[in-house]
């Protein structure tokens, strides 16, 4: 049986301990991005910016309460459903997760489902579930070029949607998740 992670909503505080300030998901940039996103107090990247401006959640994932694992999190947006020119709805959004890089595809031996990766997720799925003002949907936008990610996502059961979302030069794939 894989280790069973364990979480802690985030909070200004945490900002204080060693294990965030050396949290590191890779060096691509879009593992950069998480890591700063989780490290950072203010600025357009920062999970804590996030948590004052548009109320998002944000977690964090340990193994056996001392290793940091992942950070997660959920918030809303109004999207068009169905798309691509559905009315407005209130869906669920995963603005940023990862996983540090020494547990990305761990623990190998587990199957997929109960791999660190799936834990977290359904972790999400779980919150999604309860906010029930929102559609039962869950939206994310990865760079097309994270193709691990990507490939995480489509496996997990989440379906491309037409429009990417181009933003800095940058090209995001649309994907949502069904979770009625
Ligand atoms: C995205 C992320 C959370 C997925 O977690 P993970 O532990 O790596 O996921 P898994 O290993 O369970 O699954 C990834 C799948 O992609 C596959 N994969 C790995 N590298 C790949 C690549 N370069 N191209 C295509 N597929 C790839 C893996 O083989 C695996 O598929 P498999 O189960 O068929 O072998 C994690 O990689 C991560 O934190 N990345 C850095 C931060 C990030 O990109 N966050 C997402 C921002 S939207």
């Amino acid at each position: 049986m894989p280790p069973v992670l364990t979480k802690t909503l985030f909070s200004k505080g945490d900002l204080e301990r060693p294990e965030v300030q050396a949290f590191f998901c890779g060096d691509e940039r879009w593992a950069l991005e998480v890591s700063e996103w989780i490290r950072f107090s203010s600025g357009e990247n920062s999970a804590l910016e996030d948590m004052k401006k548009y109320g998002t959640e944000v977690w964090l994932h340990w193994k056996e309460k001392v290793e940091l694992v992942a950070v997660s999190s959920l918030g809303e947006s109004k999207w068009s459903w169905p798309p691509p020119k559905g009315p407005k709805k209130l869906i669920s959004v995963i603005p940023c997760v990862g996983l540090q890089r020494l547990f990305q595809g761990e623990p190998k031996e587990a199957p997929p489902e109960d791999r660190f990766a799936a834990q977290v997720l359904d972790h999400l799925i779980y919150e999604a579930k309860a906010k029930t003002n929102r559609e039962p949907l869950i939206g994310l936008m990865v760079d097309e070029e994270n193709k691990r990610a990507v490939r995480f996502y489509e496996k997990a059961g989440f379906a491309h949607l037409v429009k990417p979302h181009v933003s800095q030069g940058v090209t995001y794939l649309r994907m949502a998740l069904d979770i009625s």
